[in-house]
This record gives C-alpha cells, structure tokens and sequence, in this order.
C-alpha cells in the first residue's frame, strides 16, 4: 500500500464497510429496548396520533427478527475477515476466483483425463466408430463449436456446414484435426477498387456461369480473362476452389456466404475474412481429437 492512490482507495471501502456495520449494530440495540406490556396494561406508544385515533405503538422488535439480524451481521464480519471485501485486503483464507478456477480445472483433468486420453493414441477413423467417444465429442461440439457452428453442425452464413460433403481445408481427418487444433483465417481479398463496380458487377455474373447457373452472357464474357489473372491463382481456373487456402468452390451451388447475387457480389467486392479460433492451448489434444473424430463421423450420416 505504498501507493497514495490505492491506499485511499482502500480505506475508501473499508471505513465506510465498518462503520456502517457498526452503525447497525448501535442502531438494533437502541431500538431493540422496550419490553412487551402485559395484558391489560396500558401500552406506551411513540406519541404520534393520525387520523384522530391512529397511534402508533412503542413494542419491542419480536426476537426471532432481531437474532436474524445479528446473525447477518456476525454473518458479515466473519466473512470479510476470511474473504477478500475489505480493501485490497486478501482475507485469511487466501481465496482467490483463480484459485478456485485452477482448482476445480484440476480436478476435473483428473476425473476425465483418463477417460479422454484413452482415445487420443487411437486413429480418428477408428475413434470414429466408438460410440463412447462420439457421444463425449458431440457434448464436447456443443459446448465450445455449436455457437458458431450450430448445434446441429450445420453452420450458418459465414461459417461452414460441417456435415456437407463441401470442405474448405479438405475432407481427409488431418485437414479437420488441424482445423480444430490451429485454427483457420481465410483471406478472400476485396477487389471494389480493382474491378469497379462495373467490373465486380460482371464478375458476380462470371462466376454464376462457373456454378452453372442462369447468367449474362455478355457480362460474363467481359470478366473471363480478369478471372483468371485476379481470381484463378486461389480459385482454380474452374472454380473447383483450393482446399490449401481454404478457397471455397465456386462451380458448384454450396456458398459459404449465401448465393444471392448480392451476396457474391459483396463477396468480390469487400472481401471475406472468415476466422475459425485454433483450440488446441484452450482444450489440448485430447479433447480435440474427440472433436475431430466427431466431425468427421458427421458425414457418414
Ligand atoms: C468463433 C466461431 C467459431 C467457433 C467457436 C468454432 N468455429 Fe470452426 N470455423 C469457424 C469459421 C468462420 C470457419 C471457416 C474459416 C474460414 O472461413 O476459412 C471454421 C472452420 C471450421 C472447420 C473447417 C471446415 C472446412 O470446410 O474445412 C472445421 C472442421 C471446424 N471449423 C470445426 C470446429 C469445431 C470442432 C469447433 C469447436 C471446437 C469450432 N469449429 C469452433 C468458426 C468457428
Ligand atoms: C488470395 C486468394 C484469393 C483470391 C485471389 C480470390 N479469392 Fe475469393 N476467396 C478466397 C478465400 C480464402 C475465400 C473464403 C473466405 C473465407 O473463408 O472467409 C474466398 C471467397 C470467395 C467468395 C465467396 C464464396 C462463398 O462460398 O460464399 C467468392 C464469390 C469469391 N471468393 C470470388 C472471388 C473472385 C471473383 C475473385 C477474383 C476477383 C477472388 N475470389 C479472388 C480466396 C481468394
């Protein structure tokens, strides 16, 4: 506390806290006293009269409220004497939501650790076909994946559908380890500036022709020979995608960020960013390859 500031701080909590516990304390017992009147006695009262017959009556607190109230503030002192609450003092127990964070992690390492880590040394193909494994992988999925990719693995606009036969990275169980563990950034560049908007609105067009799909022709034409200098390098000259990049295929009618005109032609426009966070420092590898194993049994269903 050799800091002026935090030291203010401090007892900006701590006198306040303790002479409000003592205020009350002062005030229950000053207010407490009085004893009860006996039957046909005649009853004091506070000397207030409303109503012209309205009195109010100076009885005592009943006993079982005033002892609760004691009770809260014994309550109260014996925590802030255990607990952190005073201050920038710890408290006796030392107890931190770190700590206690830390230790329940720890303790929940050790009672599925082992059952986790049986399947980390088994292949993904075999773990998944082990109805054990896939169970835990699909409440592991809800947990931290089916936010972004729904609970049902179907994605939604932006991010991918994992039971499709569709890949961006590849359908091959390393590729989806990897994803879950490293995580993925696909970087669709913004081509407004380079294309015009005349060019971007003839290239939506061009790649409406690679998915098969009704185009103008014209329009199509004109963006041809761009298309393979902006966009083949990533996309393949056919649009069949490139899964080391994670370009989506464009000739064929699965869209990662709709299939609306608009849609593609906001994709050439602003571009796309899609981030998929790695998971392997926040899971480890256990949990991951549960993960994975369940991913991949996705598609056989
Ligand atoms: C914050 C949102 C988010 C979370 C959480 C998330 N993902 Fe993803 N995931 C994405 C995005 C976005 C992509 C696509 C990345 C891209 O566009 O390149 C992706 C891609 C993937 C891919 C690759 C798909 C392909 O077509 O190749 C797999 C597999 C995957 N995620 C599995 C998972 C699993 C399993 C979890 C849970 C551990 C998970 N994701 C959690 C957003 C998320
Ligand atoms: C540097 C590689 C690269 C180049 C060059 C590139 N793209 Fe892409 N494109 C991507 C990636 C990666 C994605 C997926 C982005 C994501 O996962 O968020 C993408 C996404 C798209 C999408 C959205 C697809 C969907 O399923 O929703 C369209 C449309 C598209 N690109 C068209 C083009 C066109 C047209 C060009 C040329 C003008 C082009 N791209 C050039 C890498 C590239």
């Amino acid at each position: 506390m050799a800091d002026f500031t935090s030291g203010f701080w401090d007892w900006y909590i701590i006198v306040p806290t303790l002479l409000g516990i003592v205020w009350l304390v002062v005030l229950v017992t000053r207010f407490s006293r009085g004893s009860k009147t006996a039957p046909g006695e005649p009853v004091e009262t506070m000397g207030h009269i409303w109503d012209g017959d309205l009195e109010e009556y100076n009885n005592p607190l009943p006993r079982w409220w005033l002892n609760l109230f004691y009770i809260t503030l014994v309550f109260a002192v014996v925590y802030l004497a255990l607990y952190p609450g005073l201050g920038s003092f710890k408290g006796l127990l030392g107890w931190t939501e770190v700590s206690q964070y830390q230790e329940e992690m720890a303790l929940a390492e050790e009672t599925y650790g082992p059952i986790f880590a049986r399947f980390q040394n088994q292949p993904l193909s075999q773990v998944a076909q082990d109805g054990d494994a896939l169970q835990m992988g699909e409440r592991l999925f809800v947990t931290y994946c089916a936010t972004c990719h729904g609970s049902d693995a179907r994605g939604a606009r932006g991010f991918p559908n994992l039971r499709d036969s569709e890949w961006l990275y590849g359908a091959d169980a390393e590729a989806i380890e990897h994803s879950i563990a490293q995580g993925r950034n696909g970087v669709m560049p913004a081509w407004g500036a380079a294309l015009g908007e005349a060019g971007v609105v003839q290239m939506a067009e061009y790649v409406l022709s690679l998915s098969g799909r009704e185009h103008d022709r014209g329009q199509a034409a004109s963006a041809k020979q761009k298309y393979v200098t902006m966009c083949a390098a990533c996309h393949g000259e056919d649009g069949a995608g490139n899964t080391a990049l994670g370009a989506p295929a464009l000739n064929n009618r699965v869209w990662l960020y709709g299939g609306s005109l608009t849609a593609i032609r906001d994709s050439i426009r602003v571009g796309r960013n899609g981030v998929m966070p790695a998971h392997q420092e926040f899971l480890g590898d256990a949990k991951v390859h549960l993960l994975s194993a369940y991913v991949l049994s996705l598609q056989d269903r």
